[in-house]
């Protein structure tokens, strides 16, 4: 692999996001995010970590800016937190927050990196949920997007990439269906919830406010900054365990419930059909004004690709409270006639299955005409020991990446537009529920005294991105 067998002007870059790197959780005015809230509640977050300091990426971005750019990469996806510029989501700016994103992307830019700007992972100001019940309630939408206004009036002058949302389905279907993730609620959980209805109205929400941001950005800013505007979606492939039409139509499912939930609207202006044949009247509906705004509401769609998974049809309805996943009904297997679908990373949902990047990337293309494709996220945290100096030698790493990304340029040469790749991510940080126990940067962190260390996956970028003097 060699940076010279991409198109000119594809670009290579880490991603991260705020929460999980920032830290400053509580300090210079930040308001708290839902996060803030469920990493306190017993037996949630491993370890019982919280991202109060993590890497403390809030005082180090210069070295981290730096790292980035020894190791050739060309640009950085960061997230922007919405608490720290809006503590209470609303209202009053906190300034302290508008300048620490103002000095992250003056150095960014000071240094050759391009900066690529999310609203939005996963961290809704704490203020909105006890006010209206955050992602539930449409008055999210108008708040979401006066947050994204004056993000685009502030730092658009440099930032000329955005996204609105980083995985509004793990939002809706982890936040509101299982409640593994915050503000975990779920039927059954501590917090409350309904599954049943919840996560449909959350991830409608998402999409509604994904497209107000967008038409903001479109109506007021766009000509002038010349910039460009999408969401990030993640999508494991979902391939049929066997060839009968009952398992093919699982796997088609599970594509629809996973990714066509949001790629749908936004690429057709409504919910895919199976969604809308088997929730029925649970499944909010667009009204004509709503699908103007919705169709049409991304200039790139971002791919957070990692695995994927052998679906089959469980002939029987799941047995299970959570309605979000029983609505879609396909079971998931991880081997064929005894063989693995790929060897298992740390996390326990990440198998390593190049191919499946290939199959994601060409579903993508051809079920959504084609888009200008983002590949946002991917990356893997390394089994077995990761103590210094053993955590450095991440040849299965290494191997991971240089044949997913091979599998992605052979989506790109068979007619894929993908514009850019995004490893996660440069460094280890703060993993939601598993804490600090997952490792998937390419540098190293020493949790206990933040100092940086290239892993050899790290170097293998360096070598692959250098650019060649002419
Ligand atoms: C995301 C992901 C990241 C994770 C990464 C590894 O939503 O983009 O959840 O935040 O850290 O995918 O699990």
């Amino acid at each position: 692999l060699s940076r010279e067998k991409f198109p000119a002007g594809f670009v290579f870059g880490t991603a991260a996001s705020a929460y999980q790197v920032e830290g400053m959780a509580n300090k210079d005015g930040r308001g708290p995010s839902i996060w803030d809230f469920f990493v306190r509640l017993p037996g949630q977050i491993m370890g019982n970590a919280t991202a109060a300091v993590t890497v403390d990426e809030y005082h180090r971005y210069k070295e981290d800016v730096n790292i980035m750019k020894k190791l050739n990469f060309d640009a950085y996806r960061f997230s922007i937190s919405w608490s720290r510029i809006f503590p209470m989501g609303s209202g009053k700016v906190n300034w302290r927050g508008v300048a620490y994103y103002n000095r992250l992307i003056d150095y960014m830019v000071q240094q050759g990196i391009t900066p690529y700007a999310n609203l939005y992972h996963y961290d809704l100001p704490e203020a909105l949920e006890r006010r209206y019940n955050g992602l539930l309630s449409k008055k999210v939408v108008e708040d979401y997007a006066d947050y994204a206004d004056f993000c685009f009036k502030t730092f658009g002058d440099r930032v000329k990439n955005w996204f609105t949302f980083n995985e509004p389905r793990v939002v809706a279907a982890l936040g509101y269906d299982n409640g593994f993730f915050a503000p975990g609620r779920c039927t059954n959980c501590p917090a409350g919830g309904n599954s049943a209805t919840e996560p449909y109205i959350a991830a409608h929400n998402l999409i509604l406010s994904h497209s107000a941001a967008v038409k903001r950005y479109r109506d007021k800013y766009q000509a002038t900054q010349k910039g460009r505007i999408g969401i990030l979606l993640d999508f494991v492939w979902y391939e049929p365990l066997t060839n009968s039409t009952a398992d093919e139509a699982a796997a088609q499912r599970s594509r629809d419930f996973h990714l066509g939930w949001f790629l749908h609207p936004i690429t057709y202006g409504e919910y895919p059909k199976s969604m809308r044949e088997i929730v029925k009247e649970r499944l909010p509906i667009f009204t004509p004004e709503e699908i103007k705004i919705v169709k049409g509401s991304a200039d790139y769609v971002g791919i957070n690709q990692y695995t994927s998974y052998y679906m089959y049809d469980p002939h029987l309805p799941l047995q299970i409270p959570f309605h979000y996943q029983t609505d879609w009904n396909a079971g998931f297997a991880f081997e064929r006639n005894g063989v693995p679908i790929g060897p298992q990373a740390h996390s326990y949902w990440l198998y390593i299955v190049p191919w499946g990047m290939y199959k994601a990337v060409t579903y993508v293309k051809e079920k959504y005409q084609n888009p200008t494709i983002i590949l946002s996220e991917n990356g893997m945290d390394d089994p077995g020991n990761v103590t210094l100096p053993a955590g450095l030698h991440d040849t299965t790493r290494l191997n991971f990446y240089k044949s997913y990304i091979s599998e992605l340029k052979r989506a790109m040469d068979d007619g894929a537009t993908v514009i850019g790749y995004f490893a996660w991510s440069l460094l280890d940080n703060f993993e939601w529920k598993l804490g600090y126990t997952s490792r998937f940067g390419i540098v190293y962190v020493d949790f206990k005294t933040l100092k940086r260390y290239p892993k050899m996956s790290a170097y293998w970028f360096r070598d692959v991105l250098q650019k060649k003097k002419n």
